[in-house]
């Protein structure tokens, strides 16, 4: 006779059927330990090479990796995935991917510098490191080249044979975005608003189109008088949509908390940037950043693996793609 302990057969059926459906979402930080261990060494010196040659490359894989967790995809019967490489997909005369996306298009970089990092991959171990996992080691990587914390990836996913052009209009948030709705963006995806403030502290490095501040800087009463007019030097009323400017005026090299610091000083360069401290339920957690840039450190680096985590295919499903700008 069974004990209370143990499950009688449907029960037992069950525990399968969830575990097989929940508990092989589980990533691990040595996946590739015995298949690909010169995986690490090959990415980072890959990245190191990009970043030396463009400092602003850091940047722009780190954005690779959220834009790819942010954006989930249903693929066959199973439920929606998240960090799984959809980003990389390359439009065909079939398939609108996620490249051209509001969020994305004109405006994502870093592909080329992917797909070097694959092929030097995939010439020491064939078929065995996913472009998910490439994305997510190689922002790491970056955060590290440019002075940043570093933190342990947990690996193991999988690659989708689709994408979704409408969820990445859809769940990416704009940088018009007022705070309750970069909570709820995040929320969303099972991030905190902790999660969110921290990692809204990325914007530390990389730039930003004047398309993307504009209204900011010409017509909002929460920014810095100085500021608003060195940035509309550069970022005129017509025309100029894709002048640059950093996100992070005062060290935009280096991945550091003067990103908080600005914030202090108005001086955030988009909409969504100065919501975190406007006022609202987040100014608190600005100021201790501003004031304390390890404990930035730390909160960003936990935020960044729970992103990681975002709903990854594992196992058997999708596929290890040879080439991340198309499905095998
Ligand atoms: C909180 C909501 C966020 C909004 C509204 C937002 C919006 C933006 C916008 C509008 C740009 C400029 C794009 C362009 O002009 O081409 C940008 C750049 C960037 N974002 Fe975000 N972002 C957010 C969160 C994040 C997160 C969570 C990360 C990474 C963890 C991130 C990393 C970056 C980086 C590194 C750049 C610079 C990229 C480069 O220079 O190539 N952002 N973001
Ligand atoms: C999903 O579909 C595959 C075949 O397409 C099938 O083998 C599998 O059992 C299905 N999984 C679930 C959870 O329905
Ligand atoms: C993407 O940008 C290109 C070049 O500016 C433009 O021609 C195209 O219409 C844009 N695609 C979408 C879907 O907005
Ligand atoms: C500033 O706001 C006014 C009124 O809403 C609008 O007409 C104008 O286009 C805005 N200017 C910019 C640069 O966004
Ligand atoms: C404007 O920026 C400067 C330099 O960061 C700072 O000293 C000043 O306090 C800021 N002004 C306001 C109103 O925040």
């Amino acid at each position: 006779m069974a004990s209370k302990q143990s499950l009688n057969a449907p029960e037992f059926l069950i525990f399968i059927f969830f575990t097989a459906t929940w508990a092989s979402a589980q990533l691990s930080s040595t996946f590739y330990d015995s298949s690909c261990p010169s995986a690490f060494r090959i990415i980072q010196s890959t990245v190191r090479a990009a970043i030396y040659k463009e400092r602003r490359m850091g940047a722009s894989l780190l954005r690779l990796h959220f834009h790819d967790c942010f954006v989930n995809v249903r693929l066959q019967n199973l439920s929606q995935t998240g960090c799984d490489g959809s980003i990389l997909l390359d439009d065909t005369t079939s398939f609108t991917g996620e490249k051209t996306a509001g969020p994305n298009n004109n405006s994502l970089r870093g592909f080329d510098v992917v797909d070097t990092i694959k092929a030097n991959v995939e010439a020491s171990c064939t078929q065995v490191v996913s472009c998910a996992d490439i994305l997510a080691i190689a922002a790491r990587d970056s955060v590290v080249a440019l002075g940043g914390p570093s933190w342990t990836v947990q690996l193991g996913r999988r690659d989708a044979t689709t994408a979704s052009f409408s969820q990445a209009n859809t769940d990416i948030p704009a940088p018009t975005s007022d705070l309750s709705t970069l909570i709820s963006a995040f929320s969303k995806k099972g991030l905190s608003t902790t999660d969110m403030v921290s990692l809204s502290g990325a914007h530390t490095i990389g730039q930003a189109r004047c398309t993307t501040f504009r209204s900011r800087i010409y017509n909002e009463s929460n920014i810095n008088s100085s500021f608003s007019s060195t940035e509309q030097n550069n970022c005129p009323l017509s025309n100029g949509d894709d002048n640059l400017s950093p996100l992070d005026a005062g060290s935009p090299n280096y991945f550091d908390n003067c990103y908080y610091k600005n914030l202090l000083n108005q001086r955030g360069l988009l909409h969504s940037d100065q919501q975190l401290n406007n006022g609202g339920s987040t100014d608190s957690q600005v100021s201790t950043y501003a004031a304390n840039p390890s404990k930035f450190f730390n909160d960003f680096s936990a935020a960044i693996v729970n992103m990681g985590n975002i709903s990854p295919l594992t196992g058997t499903d999708g596929e290890i793609r040879i080439n991340c700008r198309k499905t095998n």
